[in-house]
């Protein structure tokens, strides 16, 4: 590779929002090195640099990453993701998303590397108290995924503070949507994601969606997300870093559409998109899913210009259709073009 040319250690690239960011960085002109042990990411989406494959864990392969490439940031967004798995399995999500995100801190430091852009979420807020959201929101995670990303914020606060490691933090409402043009997307396995779910049933990959809950104090019943497209995300990484590196102010925003549509409104819209019938069958309330997750993306807007494009469900729904038909054309051998 060109050493001349400025490269972004992007861990986890090669997931679902890893990799759509890594195609804005190379749209920028700089060079996004895919740092991914495929756990739940995939080689067919890292399209747009080099691909180094490794566990956030092994700090003799992430100290070769470094050495390698002409890294000058990092974008973190290696984790497990699972809510329900990180209550039953907390060592897992401590492990991986908090103690192997010291090591990623370590090798910056060795490597002298002071820019971080990490991926955190809504989840560290808890049961909000009010909505929309802003930033300045008591943080009270209800379970240790959310726990294990306001962990790492802090760490990031006292690494700032001892070793002047700056740090944009990221707080992600619900990613959603593909890139438009159709060059990577959501690829979870197990899914879990109600989009690509409802998606699936009009597929007739699966026969119905279950709604857990419709006795919500919301105006149909059912829970409220801010649902933010994946494009609009990978758009925020780009202008964090430029800001990063360029003031050297390490910042924290949400990031969301500031609108919230319920699971029944993504039901009817991807009914409209997709022109396919979808089942539903109603299931009793999961624990822990507060009523209504709206954040507010004011701090984005101001410090950093940011404006999400898509903030029609339909919009959405309609890069992720186009996907999830792609996907299903070619479950078994991945995408190959
Ligand atoms: N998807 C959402 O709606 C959402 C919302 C809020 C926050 N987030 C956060 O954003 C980040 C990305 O989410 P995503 O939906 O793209 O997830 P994803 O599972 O698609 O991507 C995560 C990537 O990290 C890699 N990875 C995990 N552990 C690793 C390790 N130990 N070593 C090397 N690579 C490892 C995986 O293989 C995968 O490619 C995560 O940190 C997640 O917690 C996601």
């Amino acid at each position: 590779m060109n050493r001349n040319k400025k490269a972004v250690l992007v861990v986890g690239g090669a997931g679902y929002i890893g990799s759509h960011t890594c195609m804005a960085i190379a749209a920028h002109g700089l060079t996004p090195v895919c740092f991914d042990n495929l756990i739940s990411g995939h080689r067919e989406l890292v399209k747009w640099g080099p691909l180094v494959v490794g566990d956030l864990a092994d700090r003799v392969a992430l100290r070769k990453a470094f050495e390698d490439y002409p890294i000058d940031s990092v974008m973190h967004f290696a984790a497990h993701a699972y809510v329900g798995e990180s209550v039953t399995n907390p060592a897992r999500y401590y492990q991986n998303n908090v103690a192997n995100t010291l090591g990623l801190l370590d090798c910056m430091r060795a490597a002298n590397v002071n820019s971080i852009v990490f991926s955190s979420t809504c989840a560290t807020y808890g049961v909000p108290t009010s909505v929309p959201i802003a930033e300045d929101h008591p943080q009270a995670p209800i379970n240790p995924y959310g726990w294990s990303k306001l962990m790492v914020e802090q760490i990031l606060k006292d690494y700032e503070h001892a070793y002047g490691l700056r740090h944009a933090v990221l707080r992600y409402f619900n990613a959603a949507g593909a890139d438009p043009e159709g060059k990577t997307g959501e690829w979870h396995e197990p899914e879990t994601h109600l989009i690509p779910l409802v998606l699936d049933v009009a597929l007739g990959k699966l026969p119905a969606i279950t709604v857990f809950g419709d006795d919500y104090p919301t105006p149909d019943g059912t829970c409220i997300r801010d649902y933010i497209h994946v494009t609009d995300l990978a758009a925020a990484h780009m202008l964090a870093l430029d800001r990063l590196l360029a003031t050297g102010n390490s910042l924290i925003c949400n990031l969301g559409n500031g609108r919230g549509f319920s699971v029944r409104e993504v039901i009817a819209g991807a009914t409209r998109v997709t022109g396919m019938p979808i089942n539903t069958v109603i299931s009793s309330r999961r624990e822990g899913d507060p009523a209504i997750l709206v954040g507010d993306a004011g701090t984005a807007k101001a410090i950093l210009g940011w404006t999400p494009h898509f903030d029609s469900i339909d919009a959405i729904l309609a890069t992720a259709w186009a996907w999830q038909q792609k996907l299903f054309a070619l479950p078994k051998t991945g995408l190959k073009e």
